[in-house]
């Protein structure tokens, strides 16, 4: 048996007349850039969230530059976030000049961990300058905005986060790039912190045929601002606000993503009906499951489990047609492109400790009981 991580193909056979009705629309019209389609996304895509404002950008990646360039961060300014992400959610911070910090990772959740956080956020006000107004003339930099990651598809605990940032005076950007439809205590992440960035990229749960990503906000001034940098700085034609960028979401992608948005709730309980099953036939192996928290509605868009001797168990996997992932084999501070920071070995010993151990099981919506039963089998084989 042959079970792909993801797969995208059954999906769209189960879909593919509207999808084709869809692109056709497009094709029709001849409006490829932004437009109605983008605006009626957009539209819906607020509604599903529960913001007032989405803004459709060229990725998440996009998706997260414009969010932390709308808040004016930048040259002298800290964004605190985990070495345990994709690399865009760092990537971005360094784009506008700021300097990334890290804060180990909840064993329990691969979430940001509050307390460190906490810890971090007294220490560096106790070390502080003394006119904390002026961090640029003193060569310091100040803690300015936290990205938490709502990672594998489970949000992270956002009340003590936003109430640090309350008392810190930090602003709150969620990197929802992994968790469509999430929630945290039964609101929809994306929605709570300042402004919320999602990816469309083809494997998350909601994926478009292409690039693709969204900004969605309360905040009109926030949402203006991004409407009008992913735009080359423009509101009219050719007239040029600020120095914007070619961040745009393209007619093709929205209208696909329009038809998918319709399935998405439907398709994250599949996940979780998937995650139920893997959750009980694991039972009673040297194995650690995802624990969803009380405050979660986790949607799966990753299924990982930690197991000692991971390279041999994820090798076995995968000759036996099982195509399992690593999400991450390497922390962020270790990376060669992230040295330069200077953190070392040892920092961060959660994060460290999880990318030798984790392992990420197919978990697609069509995945179907007897594949599951496949998969533990093997595991089974192999661990006992
Ligand atoms: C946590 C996280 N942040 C940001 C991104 C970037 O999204 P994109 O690939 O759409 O640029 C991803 C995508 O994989 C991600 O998983």
């Amino acid at each position: 048996m042959k079970i792909p991580l993801v797969d995208l193909k059954s999906q769209y056979e189960e879909i593919k007349d509207e999808i084709q009705e869809a692109i056709n629309r497009v094709l029709d019209s001849s409006a490829f850039i932004l437009g109605e389609e983008v605006t009626k996304f957009e539209e819906e895509f607020a509604k599903f969230c529960n913001t007032k404002y989405a803004i459709g950008t060229s990725s998440g990646t996009s998706a997260l530059h414009l969010a932390l360039l709308s808040l004016g961060i930048g040259e002298g300014d800290e964004v605190i976030t985990t070495p345990y992400t994709f690399t865009a959610t760092v990537e971005t911070i360094i784009h506008c000049g700021a300097k990334p910090v890290f804060i180990d990772i909840n064993p329990r959740n691969y979430n940001i961990d509050v307390q460190k956080l906490e810890e971090y956020l007294k220490l560096s006000e106790r070390s502080g300058d003394p006119d904390p107004s002026s961090p640029r003339s003193s060569g310091r930099t100040r803690p300015k905005a936290i990205v938490p990651i709502h990672l594998y598809g489970q949000s992270a605990d956002l009340d003590p986060i936003l109430k640090l940032a309350k008392k810190y005076n930090l602003k709150v950007i969620e990197d929802a790039c992994q968790a469509h439809g999430a929630k945290y205590k039964g609101k929809r992440v994306g929605s709570t912190g300042d402004i919320g960035c999602f990816s469309f990229y083809p494997g998350k749960n909601l994926g478009a045929y292409g690039d693709g990503g969204m900004v969605v906000t309360n905040d009109e001034e926030i949402a203006d601002k991004i409407r009008c940098l992913r735009d080359h700085g423009r509101r009219e034609k050719y007239e040029h606000q600020m120095i914007g960028y070619n961040y745009r979401l393209d007619a093709l992608q929205a209208a696909i993503l329009r038809i998918k948005l319709k399935y998405l709730n439907e398709w994250n309980e599949k996940r979780r009906k998937n995650a139920l099953i893997y959750n009980e036939l694991l039972k009673g192996l040297d194995i650690i499951t995802p624990y969803e928290e009380e405050y979660a509605k986790h949607v799966y868009h990753l299924y990982v489990v930690r197991v000692k001797g991971r390279d041999k168990v994820y090798e076995s996997l995968r000759t036996k047609g099982i195509l399992c992932g690593i999400h991450y084999p390497l922390p962020l501070h270790l990376q060669k492109a992230y040295r330069y920071l200077g953190y070392k070995e040892g920092d961060f010993p959660v994060a460290e400790e999880c990318t030798r151990e984790v392992i990420s099981l197919p978990i697609y919506p069509e995945l179907k009981r007897d594949q599951i039963e496949y998969i533990v089998k093997t595991l089974k084989k192999k661990l006992t």
